[in-house]
């Protein structure tokens, strides 16, 4: 196959991209993204403070511009992301604990009912856990007025707003087998162990020279599959150039399909001008579309 998403099927697996409806107007954006991509993530679109800026009031129009375009072209569609501490409208971190809880239960219900059937992945929380040796839950609006338990409610309230969709937790720096990996994987475990409907573990996967690509990431995504948990690379970006991030981009790849349970592989951005990394070069098209090293790298380990 001659294309990322071709490849990937031939496979078994979706190759997505996050797509901002701001660029959806742009030509090369468009042919690129139809002609590459099976999957689709919005980047910013179905987030808290997009979907629901008040309380109640509900503003699905940029996020269905995605989801339209999307499955137009016959692609999957990932949603991101029902509960995060960031992205989120004031209004949500004001309310005490019994309004934030009826507040975040509304919220999950009604943005997956909108999209009722239509999505393959929902990451139903994202980044609940600190970064560092503590495994200890971030702080948040959530994690401060609701406390351990607001995981396994917005996972208990997303699996009865849609049955169909896989329900997902997400994080960075979970990558490598590391305390906030190991703080994740312990969560994982007790869920499966006590019926919390939990499907997937997504792994953003966001690399730089500070944060490579780990030598132990297939091993990591294998022990969570061990679990019973599909695993996905929900928002890959290597920052870097030339062959030295085709290997990278490569290894990752290899990573993912050789575990079963790992059922597809997102970037997060298409060509390099639109990356939310403010410089370096992370994605596999530079700004004029053109395929980089890394894109070769990325086709022919699929
Ligand atoms: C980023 C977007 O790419 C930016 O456009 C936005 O300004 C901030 O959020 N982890 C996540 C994503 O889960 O939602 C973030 O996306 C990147 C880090």
């Amino acid at each position: 196959a001659d294309t990322l998403g071709a490849a990937a099927a031939e496979k078994g697996r979706y190759f997505g991209a996050a797509v901002s409806a701001n660029h959806l107007g742009e030509a090369q954006y468009v042919a690129t993204l139809n002609r590459e991509f099976s999957s689709v993530t919005a980047e910013n679109e179905m987030k808290w403070d997009a979907l629901e800026p008040s309380r109640g009031s509900f503003n699905f129009s940029r996020a269905d511009q995605i989801f339209d375009h999307a499955k137009s072209q016959g692609m999957d569609v990932r949603g991101h992301t029902l509960v995060w501490h960031s992205q989120l409208p004031n209004w949500v971190s004001q309310l005490g604990a019994s309004d934030l809880r009826t507040a975040m239960n509304s919220h999950i219900t009604q943005v997956m009912t909108h999209y009722k059937g239509e999505i393959h992945s929902w990451d139903v929380v994202n980044e609940a856990f600190q970064d560092g040796g503590s495994g200890a839950r971030r702080s948040s609006p959530f994690q401060d007025k609701l406390g351990d338990g607001f995981i396994e409610e917005a996972f208990r309230t997303a699996r009865a707003a849609d049955p169909n969709a896989k329900l997902c937790y997400n994080d960075y720096n979970t990558d490598g087998v590391n305390a906030k990996s190991n703080a994740v994987y312990t969560m994982v475990r007790d869920f499966k162990a006590r019926g919390v409907p939990i499907d997937c573990v997504g792994f953003q996967s966001h690399f730089n020279p500070n944060s490579p690509v780990p030598s132990d990431y297939q091993a990591n995504l294998q022990r969570f599959a061990d679990l019973g948990v599909d695993v996905q690379i929900t928002e890959l970006d290597i920052e870097g150039s030339g062959q030295a991030q085709a290997a990278d981009y490569g290894n990752v790849v290899r990573a993912c399909l050789a575990v079963s349970r790992c059922t597809g592989i997102t970037v997060w951005g298409i060509p390099d001008k639109y990356s939310w990394r403010a410089s370096g070069t992370p994605l596999l098209f530079d700004d004029n579309y053109n395929k980089k090293p890394a894109y070769d790298a990325v086709l022919s380990a699929l």
